[in-house]
């Protein structure tokens, strides 16, 4: 057990094993590791399922699992995650529960309490998100001239963006509806524009996706979203708009009214949040047994991961792979790479999801890290990135561990295979490496660590599964680096400086500067090329 709450993992007498284990390890070749164990990929590899998870193919031993195994147990690990589902203030900087498990459970109370207020809750606004679904693809919602809606336009951005973007691509072969959807994000008004001008006024319908219904970029497309629709004679704008958030005074006052509003609560992390009618557009494209799969498959990751223990538990071992490498190794980031064209949009949506989680400095009594948190999570999909930056994965001279995912089916392809060799040859290029000592250039050193991931095909379940698991993963590395993975502070002074230079950029010039001597540099440049 830890010997006491709240401090550096490095105070642990296991967290010293480990480094004296690293030194002796950290030169051991992988290929002799598999030549030494035939057992080697049986005995590091686990699934759920239909899930598997080879995870063989990294710098460890029998006994560095167990060590990672005894850190993650010394943290505490088992009460960490009863706090978390029972609903405790995980959040500590915010005060707030983080509850998305609660999101996709069928139970009616919250595990380890008898608390029955927000399973109720939960059940009483997805039903009514089914049943706007259901009217939706009956063609009962009628816009501004009583023509049914034929286009969705989520718009969002960060958490009320990425998740739903994200398993709308993937779950192409699950579309059910006539109806099209699309995405809007960016400030810069090129991303609404280009929407809109493939978009019918008398047809389309907007969802306002923001939790706190107060971010600037989601506010100034909406605005703009509203006029488009009064300038091509759309009046009655409430028939094209409905919101999800949990700002119900906000919305009103954008003249959305309460009927059209479904609510988030303040104990749903945004990048947390795709559970949630967050998660509208994607019951919109596909259909609510869809849906319904993808919280199912949610939820089963979320009873493995409160049930197993931390030696048979997927989130805890990728978890405490991820502690490894980032603070023993020294490696700086971590590629993602579907397999799986489905998942191109997993390397952007993860790399909110963990590094807005876990890309803090203090820890969660305020005081700085003496370890470094959370690595960079970057990628592509393969087998793209194998054209672009696999050279640096192979012959870089940083390490870079890597996270293959690939589906064992295809619904179309019937030269899928070619796909699967592709990724099960990069890891094992990766691990393996080839000598060449004539000619330095094509010399593969090996030894170079990635966990492969295979499911039969990317359902709503398995995706529902997926991200689960990558959510409970920064969690657990987030106890481990004792860090606090649901607040956000450091987007706070960036958002807080552009309003006071938005209110210079909107002045005469020429405008008393009370910036820094390179931000007046570059807003006397905007004022020269202004047109
Ligand atoms: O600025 C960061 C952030 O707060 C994210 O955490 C969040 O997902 C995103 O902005 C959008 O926030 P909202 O849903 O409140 O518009």
């Amino acid at each position: 057990m830890r010997s006491s709450e709240n401090q550096s993992p490095s105070k642990e007498y296991v967290w010293h094993q480990l480094k004296e284990h690293h030194r002796a390890i950290a030169k051991l070749h992988m290929r002799d590791l598999f030549a030494q164990d035939p057992a080697r990929a049986k005995k590091f590899s686990t699934g759920l399922n239909g899930l598997l998870i080879d995870f063989s193919k990294h710098r460890i031993t029998d006994e560095t699992f167990d060590l990672l195994i005894s850190l993650a147990n010394a943290t505490n690990i088992r009460e960490k995650i009863s706090a978390l589902f029972s609903g405790q203030q995980v959040n500590k900087t915010e005060h707030r529960a983080a509850l998305h498990t609660a999101l996709r459970s069928p139970d009616d109370k919250l595990p380890d309490t008898d608390q029955k207020t927000i399973p109720a809750q939960v059940k009483a606004e997805l039903e009514r998100m089914y049943n706007f679904v259901k009217a939706l693809h009956n063609r009962e919602h009628k816009g501004s001239t009583g023509k049914p809606i034929s286009k969705v336009v989520n718009i969002g951005i960060g958490g009320s963006d990425l998740g739903p973007r994200l398993v709308v691509d993937a779950l192409y072969d699950y579309r059910s509806s006539n109806i099209k959807i699309a995405f809007v994000a960016n400030l810069d008004t090129q991303d609404l524009y280009r929407v809109l001008d493939d978009s019918d006024p008398e047809t389309t319908l907007f969802i306002v996706t923001s939790k706190s219904f107060s971010t600037l970029e989601t506010h100034a497309n909406a605005r703009l979203a509203k006029q488009w629709l009064i300038d091509n004679g759309c009046h009655e704008i409430h028939r094209h708009f409905i919101a999800v958030s949990s700002n119900k005074s906000a919305i009103q006052e954008f003249g959305i009214s309460a009927d059209r509003l479904f609510q988030i609560w303040d104990w749903v992390g945004g990048r947390y949040s795709v559970w949630s009618a967050v998660g509208l557009a994607i019951a919109v494209y596909t259909d609510n047994n869809s849906f319904a799969d993808f919280l199912a498959g949610a939820h089963a990751m979320d009873e493995h991961f409160y049930n197993a223990p931390a030696e048979n538990n997927i989130p805890i071992i990728l978890a405490m792979l991820d502690v490894w490498y980032n603070n023993f190794f020294n490696a700086e980031t971590h590629a993602v790479i579907p397999y799986d064209h489905g998942l191109q949009l997993l390397p952007a949506y993860l790399s909110q999801l963990i590094m807005e989680s876990n890309g803090k400095g203090v820890s969660s009594e305020g005081q700085a890290l003496e370890l470094h948190s959370s690595p960079v999570f970057w990628g592509a999909a393969g087998t793209n990135a194998q054209h672009a930056f696999f050279q640096l994965l192979h012959q870089g001279t940083r390490l870079v561990p890597v996270d293959f995912l690939i589906a064992m089916q295809s619904s179309r392809d019937d030269k899928h295979h070619k796909v699967v060799a592709n990724c099960f040859a990069q890891s094992k290029a990766l691990m393996l490496g080839q000598e060449n000592n004539t000619e330095p250039c094509k010399h593969f050193p090996g030894n170079r660590p990635s966990t492969t991931i295979t499911y039969p095909k990317l359902s709503p379940k398995i995706l529902g599964m997926l991200l689960a698991m990558y959510e409970h993963r920064t969690y657990v590395q987030a106890m481990i680096w004792d860090i606090n993975p649901f607040d956000q502070w450091g987007v706070e002074l960036g958002k807080k400086l552009a309003t006071e230079i938005i209110s210079d950029l909107e002045q005469k010039p020429p405008i008393e500067s009370k910036h820094d001597a390179s931000t007046s540099l570059l807003i006397e440049q905007y004022f020269k090329n202004k047109t």
